[in-house]
């Protein structure tokens, strides 16, 4: 076979017109895959996977969020924190500004790594082989990533014993201490039992009174929740030998209480202990003590974390 001069700029032109294209198609892709918060679940199953069930996925669409929007007649000062531009581009030292796209993913993984258009990502270490290009950042690494948005517990921790011994939020939100392994889910009392042991709770009789002492003994700042929603209680159930209720009793320990008003009394502070008494109206039987956490005030027991119980056998 024999291919004239012009066959051969007709077959030179088409292959450059497949380079150009390869070329543009796999730019496109990258710049997808590196500028939009999808793109990253691609490489990273095991990160997506825990973001997507932890608080932070559902920081824009969950129902409660929405609810409280609508009263607040969707301001977008009031959503900032729900939905925002990477923390990094704004400056930790501002306030969170919202995205314009993708609101429905919240505090996605470009909120805490992105480092703008063209800039690639956010980490621990610089890794150039990586296609996300990640570049250290030590701000990614420190509470003050959490604390532009969780400011009133960044507030409570920066002063404390936690603070100076080095142990950031990551510490006790994102690393399990015994493997030493990362995890996005961002737990807290309400979505896992491993944070139990931190707030303690002891039960003893005195002069015809259950007394009961709760300490916030590891929460690395003030103890229920920040945002004054939630509400601790003891709730105590008194049985005769039959079994039979003698009393039920509870009492709000700290926590909002509608007619009250919100304060920092209404808090645990780190290593602080509260006590409350309950009279005991029963000779024999046992007592029922239960430590119960509410995410919001008008739920019922049945909806509330139980924290810890005790049974007092009389
Ligand atoms: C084409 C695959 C790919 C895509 C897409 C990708 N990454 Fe990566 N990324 C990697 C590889 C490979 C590494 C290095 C090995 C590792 O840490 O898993 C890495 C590392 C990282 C690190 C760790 C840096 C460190 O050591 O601290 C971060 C953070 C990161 N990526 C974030 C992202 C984010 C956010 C996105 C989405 C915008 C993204 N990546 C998209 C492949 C990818
Ligand atoms: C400075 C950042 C910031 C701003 C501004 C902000 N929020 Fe939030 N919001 C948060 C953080 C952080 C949480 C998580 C607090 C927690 O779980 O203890 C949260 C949680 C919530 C929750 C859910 C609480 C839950 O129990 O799941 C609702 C609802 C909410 N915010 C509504 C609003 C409304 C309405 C506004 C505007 C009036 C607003 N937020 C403004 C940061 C912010
Ligand atoms: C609330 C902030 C936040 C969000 C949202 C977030 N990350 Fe991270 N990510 C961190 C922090 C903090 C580190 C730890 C940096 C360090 O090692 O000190 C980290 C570490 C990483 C690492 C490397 C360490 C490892 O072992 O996992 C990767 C990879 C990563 N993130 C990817 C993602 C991806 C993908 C998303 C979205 C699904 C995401 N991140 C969402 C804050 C966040
Ligand atoms: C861009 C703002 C933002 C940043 C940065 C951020 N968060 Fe959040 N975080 C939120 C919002 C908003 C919620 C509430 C989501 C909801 O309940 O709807 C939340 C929820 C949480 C919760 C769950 C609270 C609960 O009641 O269960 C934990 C724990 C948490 N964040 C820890 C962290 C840690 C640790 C960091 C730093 C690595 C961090 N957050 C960074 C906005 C942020
Ligand atoms: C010493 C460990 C420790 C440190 C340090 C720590 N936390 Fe916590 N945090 C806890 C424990 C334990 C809980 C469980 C109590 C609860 O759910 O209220 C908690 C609860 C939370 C909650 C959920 C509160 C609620 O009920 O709405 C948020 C949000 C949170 N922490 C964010 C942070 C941020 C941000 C930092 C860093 C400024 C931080 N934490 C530092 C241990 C720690």
């Amino acid at each position: 076979m024999c291919f004239s001069a012009r066959d051969l700029t007709v077959f030179y032109f088409l292959i450059l017109i497949i380079a150009v294209s390869c070329q543009s198609e796999s730019r496109v892709e990258l710049a997808d895959k590196l500028n939009g918060h999808q793109g990253c679940k691609a490489c990273h199953t095991k990160e997506w996977g825990e973001w997507a069930e932890s608080p932070h996925a559902q920081s824009w669409k969950s129902d409660v969020v929405q609810a409280a929007f609508h009263n607040f007649g969707f301001s977008r000062k009031c959503q900032s924190c729900h939905a925002p531009e990477p923390v990094l581009v704004t400056g930790l030292n501002n306030s969170p500004v919202l995205r314009d796209d993708s609101l429905a993913s919240g505090v996605n993984c470009l909120t805490c790594h992105g480092l703008g258009e063209g800039g690639g990502v956010a980490g621990a270490a610089d890794n150039s082989r990586a296609s996300c290009k990640p570049v250290r950042v030590a701000a990614v690494s420190s509470s003050n990533l959490c604390g532009v948005c969780h400011a009133p517990i960044f507030e409570d921790w920066v002063g404390s014993r936690y603070a100076s011994e080095g142990k950031t939020c990551l510490e006790c939100h994102m690393r399990n201490p015994s493997t030493g392994e990362f995890s996005h889910r961002c737990a807290s009392l309400l979505t896992s039992t491993k944070y139990s042991n931190s707030i303690e709770m002891q039960c003893f009789q005195d002069h015809g009174e259950l007394i009961a002492v709760i300490t916030n003994r590891g929460v690395g700042h003030n103890f229920p929740g920040e945002r004054h929603n939630r509400t601790l209680s003891v709730k105590v159930i008194q049985r005769d030998i039959n079994g039979d209720v003698q009393a039920a009793q509870k009492n709000l320990i700290k926590g909002i209480t509608p007619f009250r008003g919100e304060s920092t009394q209404d808090k645990i502070k780190i290593d602080e202990s509260v006590k409350c008494r309950f009279p005991i109206v029963i000779s024999e039987g046992v007592i029922e003590v239960t430590l119960l956490l509410k995410k919001f005030p008008w739920l019922s027991d049945e909806e509330s974390t139980v924290i810890t119980t005790t049974n007092i056998n009389l």
